[in-house]
């Protein structure tokens, strides 16, 4: 696989979405092909996965079975979309991938990082991000920034209370360390043409 594979990781509100986009524009100014995709979802399958994980009213979902609907979601997706465009040399960038689990599932859920992680190492078969951005902002600021936004739909994991979102927070940290070769951290609490910016320099000397 010759393409780039990038992924985007930081809690609710953190603006990675609009990062993303503005993110796909450039480099295809820049005259890159990019394919630009999110998880849970991406395609049909991984979809109709998804709907099941963030419906509100599923309040009776066991930890572990939540665990397994996104690393289900995550396969699905990475061979149905992710890895045909690496084969086709393009620039992936994927809003949340398995980290995403190793924080809410691994901390958030109490489950475990390594177990969490074995698991999603059997879901993509070893294949991790060639580089991971983190959007550093602290849950208090981010939560106030969704929930300001009132064309943004509220799923079932941004209902969580704080501490969760506080413990996902501490877990992003967490993860930045144990895998400091492959994530860089972004401060995320500036204007989106700021945070924008270094997105861009971070990506750019990896391609
Ligand atoms: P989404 O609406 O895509 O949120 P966001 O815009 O913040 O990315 O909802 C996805 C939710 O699923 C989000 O709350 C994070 C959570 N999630 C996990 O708990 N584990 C995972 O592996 C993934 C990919 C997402």
């Amino acid at each position: 696989m010759s393409g780039k594979f990038i992924t985007f990781e930081g809690g609710e509100g953190s603006g990675k979405t609009t990062i993303a986009n503005l993110l796909r524009d450039k480099l295809e100014k820049d005259g890159y092909s990019v394919v630009l995709t999110r998880e849970p979802g991406g395609v049909a399958i991984a979809e109709q996965i998804r709907d099941i994980i963030v419906d509100v009213n599923n309040t009776k979902m066991d930890s572990r079975t939540e665990a397994l609907l996104y690393a289900s979601s995550r396969r699905q997706h990475l061979v149905e979309k992710v890895i045909p465009a690496l084969k086709e040399n393009k620039v992936v960038i994927c809003d949340r991938y398995v980290d995403s689990s190793l924080v809410y599932q691994g901390i958030g859920r109490g489950l475990g990082i390594d177990e969490v992680y074995n698991m999603n190492l059997f879901a993509t078969e070893n294949i991790l991000p060639d580089l991971t951005i983190f959007f550093d902002i602290k849950p208090e600021l981010g939560l106030q920034r969704v929930y300001s936004n009132k064309n943004r739909e509220i799923n079932r994991l941004d209902l969580e209370k704080l501490d969760f979102h506080q413990k996902v927070y501490d877990g992003y940290l967490t993860i930045c360390d144990k895998f400091p070769e492959r994530i860089i951290k972004i401060d995320a609490s500036l204007s989106i043409e700021e945070v924008y910016q270094s997105v861009y320099n971070e990506v750019i000397k990896h391609l």
